[in-house]
């Protein structure tokens, strides 16, 4: 099939940034969008051109590092399917397809289609980890869990922080990152000593770093390549406001 892309091409931080359209012939429906991508930069580089900078590692939807906007829409037109595995044969031959990277503030673009996700890790360094003493992984094991916690906090540790859920919200907001994050620990008897602290510490930070604040649009929800649900955050926001009572 033949598809025309349209690409944005960005040299760097302070590059103003343009859209540049590409078209290609010869695509394969059993493609991944990404192996398409690659065949773009190839033809790129037989004729001496820069290739279009891009973020992927796993390719298999664990690792979060594709991030690409397709079409308008985070990670493309396959509900709970992220970039890396979404195939050609969801676009049709003539296809105009429009690739951009995430954009929010807090997401700098580096270069291309590649945008700084390092806010993410600063969050979770200010809050998303269990310090207190949970023995050796034995005595981790000896503690019992109910079967729905544990399949509920395994349903929140899915998530791979992509950022679809900040690149998608009108506000830019990091709250179902944050609150899936926050969700995992607090679901377990070894998060939950921590678990007011901690949501404040990582909220906190999400408002340090310029992500908005949620005003329940669903988008997130709607492009979560995990297809985790809004109920994280309000876990999150009751932790948040029980932890303003406490401690002012
Ligand atoms: S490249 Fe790892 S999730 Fe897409």
């Amino acid at each position: 099939m033949r598809v025309t892309l349209h690409v944005w091409r960005q040299n760097g931080p302070d590059d103003k940034g343009q859209i540049v359209r590409y078209p290609l012939d010869d695509v394969s429906e059993h493609m991944s969008f990404l192996e398409m991508l690659d065949v773009l930069n190839e033809t790129l580089i037989e004729s001496g051109d820069e290739p279009v900078a891009f973020d992927h590692d796993c390719r298999e939807g664990i690792c979060g590092a594709c991030s690409l906007m397709i079409n308008g829409v985070a990670h493309g037109p396959q509900a709970g399917t992220t970039a890396c595995q979404l195939h050609m044969r969801s676009f049709k031959d003539g296809d105009e397809i429009y690739i951009e990277p995430w954009r929010a503030k807090a997401f700098p673009v580096i270069k291309d289609l590649v945008v700084d996700r390092s806010a993410f890790d600063r969050i979770i360094s200010a809050g998303g980890y269990v310090s207190v003493n949970t023995g050796s992984a034995q005595d981790a094991n000896l503690v019992p869990i109910g079967k729905d916690d544990a399949d509920e906090a395994f349903d929140y540790a899915t998530c791979i922080g992509c950022g679809a859920c900040v690149a998608s919200c009108k506000n830019a907001s990091a709250m179902l990152f944050v609150g899936a994050k926050f969700s995992h620990l607090e679901k377990l008897p070894q998060g939950q000593v921590e678990a007011d602290r901690r949501a404040t510490a990582m909220v906190e930070q999400m408002d340090i770093e310029g992500f908005g604040n949620c005003t329940n649009q669903y988008e997130c929800q709607a492009v979560c390549p995990k297809e985790i649900k809004v109920d994280a955050i309000a876990r999150l926001n009751r932790a948040f406001s029980r932890s303003t009572v406490k401690n002012g």
